[in-house]
């Protein structure tokens, strides 16, 4: 008989969506002919964009004839997709080079896999509320975790407790769910710590598309010294409708090492890509040529218009909340709006009055964390006119 990994025991059932949808089933078999708006998902809706879709026939074309045909492609990614992502880096002020950038099939398998890099028995600290992928791909490996807390007081934006040591560090700016930013100050503030404590921070910044205030950083790699202390992950899958289509980047800077037991200098850059290069044979030649189109001008002002979209939801939702009084997170730099419940409510309380009064579905806060219990997640994701509907139900009922 195997031996299983028993670390599977120790995981909570991952209930929340399901939990939802069993809800929203069970609502709408007993309420038939009621529209339900659903602001509760975490997935774009808008088609791809004109470029990218374009680039994807080519794609699919080149694969028609022998002399352009692609078979196995370089697990590093294609090299004129890693350039592409080191141009768009400088456009935001950002250097890195084609060596530190790997393709994937996006950012999900790469937050989860790069805990194979890591041994068993560091300490790992992660917000709270967090997107659950961090905790779960920990917990599988047994290791131990940390919280550190995301609440009102902090913005839920935690800072480094200097009392505390942590090995590997996880951050998500903007963040899921509560779509906070950091600021440079606040991520220096970070970088600092890891440096202090010869930590290593993996900073999601899925969302970066959604920063729209100069000052914010949309990469960590904007702050001194990250190179020496951050992996960063990103994503095709926000920016630009490729949530379906799969195409993340992971930046390991080649400046990235640390010290083994035997006093040799592990490069995490050079263990990515063993890893990488043993477990994964690359992102589709189609996918990756459709990539490529995202990031050239004309495809970047049509990303840009897809995003604009979404934020004027995100926008009716935020000026609705202002209007009832209600405080909330996000909204302006993340397509997220994280807010306290009314009434005192905790998160799955107000999840069924909203659903039961308005026939609005949300996303109870209590899925991401203790912090999270009296919260309520909202996302720009849907259409303009069910946002504007769901959100004249919602200045009825409060
Ligand atoms: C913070 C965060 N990181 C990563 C992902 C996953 O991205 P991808 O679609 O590239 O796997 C999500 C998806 O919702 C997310 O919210």
């Amino acid at each position: 008989m195997p031996k299983l990994n028993e670390n599977y025991l120790k995981m909570k059932e991952n209930y929340l969506f399901a939990e939802i949808a069993h809800r929203v089933d069970k609502y709408a078999k007993e309420h038939p002919g009621q529209k339900i708006i659903r602001l509760g998902i975490g997935d774009v809706t808008r088609p791809l964009e004109a470029a990218a879709l374009k680039a994807l026939h080519e794609g699919v074309d080149a694969m028609a004839a022998s002399d352009t045909f692609m078979g196995y492609g370089p697990e590093h990614g294609y090299l004129f997709l890693r350039e592409a992502i080191v141009a768009y880096y400088a456009s935001n002020g950002v250097s890195i080079t084609p060596e530190d950038v790997f393709i994937s099939d996006g950012a999900k398998s790469d937050t989860g896999n790069i805990t194979d890099l890591f041994a068993d028995d560091n300490v790992i600290l992660i917000p709270d509320p967090v997107y659950p992928v961090y905790v779960d791909s920990n917990v599988m490996s047994g290791r131990r975790i940390l919280y550190i807390d995301g609440n009102a007081d902090n913005d839920f934006l935690p800072l480094p407790d200097k009392h505390i040591h942590a090995d590997i560090i996880y951050l998500c700016s903007p963040n899921n769910p509560t779509g906070a930013a950091y600021t440079k100050a606040q991520l220096k503030a970070w970088v600092d710590y890891a440096l202090e404590n010869e930590a290593v921070i993996l900073y999601d910044s899925a969302y970066e598309a959604y920063i729209t205030d100069p000052d914010l950083p949309r990469s960590i790699f904007a702050i001194e010294g990250a190179k020496k202390c951050a992996i960063e992950f990103c994503s095709l899958s926000k920016t630009a409708g490729f949530t379906g289509t799969r195409l993340g980047y992971t930046i390991v800077p080649t400046e990235l090492t640390f010290t083994a037991s035997s006093g040799e200098t592990m490069s995490l850059n050079a263990m990515w890509n063993r890893r990488q290069t043993t477990k994964f044979n690359g992102t589709s030649y189609i996918i990756q040529h459709g990539a490529a189109a995202v990031f050239t001008k004309e495809g970047m002002a049509q990303c840009r218009e897809n995003i604009r979209y979404y934020q004027e939801n995100a926008r009716m939702i935020g000026q609705m909340l202002t209007k009832k009084g209600i405080r909330f997170f996000g909204g302006k730099n993340s397509p997220y709006i994280w807010f306290e419940c009314p009434m005192g409510m905790d998160s799955w309380t107000f999840f069924d009055y909203l659903l039961d009064h308005g026939q609005i579905v949300g996303t109870p806060g209590a899925g991401f964390g203790k912090n999270g219990r009296n919260y309520f997640r909202l996302t720009s994701f849907g259409l303009h006119e069910n946002t504007r509907e769901a959100m004249e139900r919602f200045d009825k009922l409060f």
